[in-house]
């Protein structure tokens, strides 16, 4: 669906996207994080044709900006980081006045705002005056303004930022019904967490450069985080730990009352060969576990450090 192909920006002398490419396939709920200042917006402006490439491409549904800018551009709902300033517009005609922008006919307009309405939850509120919604409203009627064309890709810019948590669940809501509406969406965020539950894939920048890409178990997999386990011993403490002591390539971590933490850098057969060695030595383990990657330490490994990311 979506191909961004050796993209740079700089301003001025500053490179603020360096040579970075990824695809998003139709239908994902592509989650785009990194740090403040990371390059996220930069990168999604020129996603939607409001901001220049120094070089590189996008391609969207086959369309590239150079050949098709008219068609890319109707392909593509933004909804940006910050929502301006509407007085004395209503939510309706807030609605009805970008419709006509789009070039929608008036009657067809009226209904599409109607079922826009309803279906990012502002039905009640059609005929007050914009300004006066909540931040989350204000997002959620965003969307709403942001789908009036039917686009097939819809790309939001930190749109639960400065959102109380019962707005963002909201707003997570909405996000993944329009996905199973069949949208393609790219959402960014400088929260991981708030993206690991609802998105397919993330993609995580870091000063302009994309440091890792998929799904989020395969980055954790991918070694960004070692493997720990955590053993269950009821009997045997003493003799496990010696056995453990004597392994290759495990590392003790610590050793409690019932159970040992241990660290092993390799493959899920490197685990069932621990076990096995404990077994075959008599130990009785009660049970073992993997101890799940930490979600945040691994953006602060891949994000953290400054020497190597620039
Ligand atoms: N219009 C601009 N002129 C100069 N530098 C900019 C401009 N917009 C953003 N930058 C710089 O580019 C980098 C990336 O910014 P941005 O894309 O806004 O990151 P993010 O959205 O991830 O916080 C930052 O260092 C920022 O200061
Ligand atoms: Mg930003």
């Amino acid at each position: 669906m979506l191909y961004i192909e050796h993209l740079n920006k700089w301003y001025g002398n500053h490179q603020a996207v360096k040579d970075l490419s990824l695809h998003i396939p139709k239908g994902d709920l592509f989650g785009f994080v990194g740090p403040n200042g990371a390059g996220k917006t930069t990168t999604l402006r020129i996603v939607c044709g409001l901001l220049k490439e120094s070089s590189g491409q996008v391609v969207i549904d086959q369309m590239s900006r150079k050949k098709d800018p008219e068609k890319i551009k109707r392909c593509i709902g933004y909804v940006p980081d910050f929502f301006g300033v509407y007085d004395n517009f209503k939510v309706w005609e807030y609605m009805e006045f970008y419709g006509s922008l789009y070039g929608i006919n008036a009657t067809d307009c009226r209904k599409l705002t109607e079922d826009l309405l309803a279906l990012v939850n502002l039905s009640e509120k059609r005929d007050e005056y914009v300004d006066s919604l909540s931040r989350g409203m204000k997002q959620r009627l965003c969307v709403a303004r942001a789908l009036l064309h039917d686009p097939a890709l819809l790309v939001l810019d930190e749109p639960s930022s400065g959102l109380d948590p019962r707005a963002r669940i909201e707003m997570k809501e909405l996000l993944m019904n329009l996905r199973g509406m069949g949208k393609t969406i790219i959402i960014s965020s400088h929260i991981l967490s708030e993206l690991s539950e609802m998105c397919t894939s993330i993609g995580i920048m870091n000063q302009g450069k994309l440091v890792a890409i998929g799904k989020i178990e395969d980055i954790l997999h991918a070694g960004a985080v070692d493997d720990v386990v955590i053993l269950e011993i009821r009997k045997d403490m003493e003799r496990a730990v010696t056995i453990i002591k004597q392994m290759a390539n495990v590392d003790l971590i610590s050793v409690m009352e019932n159970e040992i933490k241990i660290k092993y850098p390799g493959e899920d057969a490197e685990l069932n060969r621990i076990l096995i060695e404990l077994m075959q030595q008599d130990v009785m383990l009660h049970g073992f576990h993997r101890q799940e990657g930490n979600l945040e330490q691994m953006f602060m490994q891949l994000t953290g450090s400054e020497e190597e990311a620039s």
